[in-house]
C-alpha cells in the first residue's frame, strides 16, 4: 500500500518509522529525519496519489483536509471539519461530552468580559480558563487565585494574549489527579485502544515553568486501575462516537482522550483530534501490529482487529532549543545523532531540523525527541538519557525527570510486593 503522512515533526516521523516497515510511505512536508526513511514531498497531500492519507496535525484537520481529499474518493486517516471541531472549539467539545453523558469537569463558556469575571467572583479556585480556538497547546491557564483568573481573562478576552483564539474561553471546575493519554482509532462507530501514556507539558524539571506541546513521554503508565482502558473505552469513548453520530458527524480518526484519573474515576480533560506529540513517540514503537491496516480499517469504517502490544516500556526525552517556547533560535548546528542512535533501543525521531549547506541545524523550538524502547521502564530512562547526553547544540534543553516518578512508583510496588 502506498501511504501520505501529512505533517513535519517526530510525530510523523514516528508513524512513518512504523508504516515503512510494511508500506510505501510519502511524508508532506517531512525534516530530514524523514527524509532519511521514506520519499519526503512538498507538494499538497491533494496532489499525491496514495491508497491511505494519514494526517499528523490538528490545523489542516481542523481546516478540511480530510474532506477534501474524502471528496475526491480518497481514504483518509483523520476526521472531517466538523468531528476536527472537538479541538477547535472548547466550547463545542464540552457541548458533546455533556450530550454523551461522558464524565468532564463542570463548565461555563463566555465571550464578554463582564459577565466571565463576575462568574469568576463568584466560583471557588483554582480557576480553570481555556481558549475555545487553537492555541498550540498553549491556551489553558490553572489560576490559583482570583486576581491572576481575572488578569487573563481579561487578557484572552480582548484578544491581547491569544488573538481570535481567545475571544471565546471556557471557565471550568478544577480537578486533580495523574493525567494520561489514551488514544482511540476510531472508524466512526467502533474503536481500538492503544495502549496508555503520559506526557510531560511544562518546560522545567518538577511541571516548573512555561507549558510547552510536551517534553517526555512514557508508555506504559504505573496509575490507575488494571481495567483502565476498558473503562475508558465503554464509559467515555464509545458514548461520544454515538454522540457524534446523533448528530451526523462520522469520526474516522484517531480520537486523542486527554484524561484526568480523579478520586470519582477517569474523567476527560479534552479531546484531541491528532496524535499526541509526543506521547506517539512512544506508543507507536510499541505497536507491533502493522499500523498501516490498522489505520486503513479506521478509515475504511471497520476496526476489525485489536493491536498487538510489545511489553517493553518506551520513554522519550524532548531536546528544545534556547528560547523554547516563546522564542526559540534556530540555525544552530546539530552533532551527536549518529552516536546517540546508536544507544541500545534508541530511536530519534525529528521535528524542528533543516539542513543548511548540508549541515543539521535547529529549525524549531522542539529539536528531536529521543525513545527508547527497554524490558523496563527503568532501563528505558537509563538509555534514553544516555543517549540525550550525547546530542549537541547551543543552548540546547531537556527535562531530567521524565519518568523518575513511575520508575519509582513501580520499584515502591515491587518492594511492597518482596515484602508480603
Ligand atoms: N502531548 C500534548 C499534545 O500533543 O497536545
Amino acid at each position: 500500500m502506498r501511504v501520505v503522512v501529512v505533517g513535519k515533526g517526530a510525530r510523523e516521523h514516528a508513524i512513518c518509522a512504523s508504516l515503512v516497515n510494511h508500506h510505501e510511505v510519502v511524508c508532506t512536508t517531512g525534516n530530514p529525519g524523514i527524509a532519511e526513511i521514506c520519499q519526503v514531498e512538498q507538494r499538497k497531500p491533494e496532489e499525491i496519489d496514495a491508497d491511505l492519507y494519514v494526517i499528523g496535525p490538528e490545523v489542516p484537520l481542523v481546516d478540511g483536509l480530510a474532506d477534501r481529499l474524502r471528496s475526491m474518493g480518497r481514504k483518509v486517516f483523520g476526521p472531517g471539519a466538523d468531528g476536527a471541531k472537538l479541538e477547535g472549539s472548547k466550547a463545542f467539545l464540552k457541548e458533546v461530552l455533556r450530550s454523551a453523558g461522558v464524565p468532564t469537569a463542570g463548565f461555563a463558556v463566555f465571550s464578554d468580559i463582564a459577565s466571565a469575571e463576575n462568574h469568576l467572583r463568584s466560583a471557588n479556585g483554582p480557576y480553570v480558563i481555556k481558549t475555545d480556538g487553537l492555541a498550540e497547546g498553549k491556551g489553558v491557564k490553572v489560576a490559583m487565585d482570583l486576581d491572576e483568573a481575572l488578569f487573563d481573562v481579561k487578557q484572552k478576552l480582548s484578544g491581547s494574549s491569544f488573538g481570535d483564539a481567545g475571544r471565546r474561553v471556557v471557565i471550568e471546575d478544577y480537578m486533580s489527579g495523574p493525567e494520561v493519554s489514551l488514544f482511540a482509532l476510531c472508524d466512526g462507530e467502533s474503536a481500538a485502544a492503544l495502549p496508555v501514556a503520559t506526557d510531560f507539558k511544562r518546560l522545567f524539571d518538577g511541571d516548573l515553568g512555561d507549558n510547552t506541546g510536551g517534553m517526555g513521554a512514557h508508555s506504559p503508565v504505573p496509575w490507575g486501575d488494571a481495567d483502565l482502558v476498558d473503562q475508558v473505552m465503554q464509559s467515555i469513548v464509545q458514548p461520544t462516537l454515538v454522540e457524534l453520530k446523533r448528530r451526523g458527524i462520522v469520526y474516522r480518526g484517531v480520537l486523542y482522550a486527554g484524561l484526568m484519573l480523579t478520586e470519582a474515576g477517569p474523567k476527560i480533560v479534552e479531546y484531541n483530534v491528532r496524535f499526541g506529540d509526543p506521547e506517539t513517540q512512544v506508543v507507536i514503537p510499541r505497536i507491533t501490529t502493522d499500523l498501516g491496516s490498522l489505520l486503513l480499517q479506521a478509515a475504511s469504517g471497520r476496526v476489525e482487529e485489536q493491536p498487538t502490544i510489545d511489553s517493553r516500556a518506551a520513554l522519550t526525552v524532548v531536546l528544545s532549543s534556547e528560547g523554547y517556547p516563546t522564542a526559540p533560535k534556530v540555525g544552530r548546528e546539530i552533532s551527536g545523532l549518529v552516536d546517540a542512535s546508536n544507544v541500545e533501543g534508541v530511536r530519534i525521531f525529528q521535528a524542528g531540523t533543516a539542513l543548511r549547506d548540508g549541515v543539521l541545524v535547529t529549525a524549531g523550538g522542539r529539536v528531536v525527541s529521543v525513545t527508547a524502547l527497554a524490558d523496563t521502564l527503568s532501563e528505558a530512562r537509563t538509555n534514553a538519557y544516555l543517549a540525550a547526553s550525547m546530542i549537541r547544540f547551543d543552548g540546547v534543553h531537556y527535562r531530567t525527570d521524565i519518568g523518575a516518578a513511575a520508575v519509582a512508583r513501580i520499584a515502591e510496588r515491587a518492594e511492597r510486593g518482596n515484602n508480603r
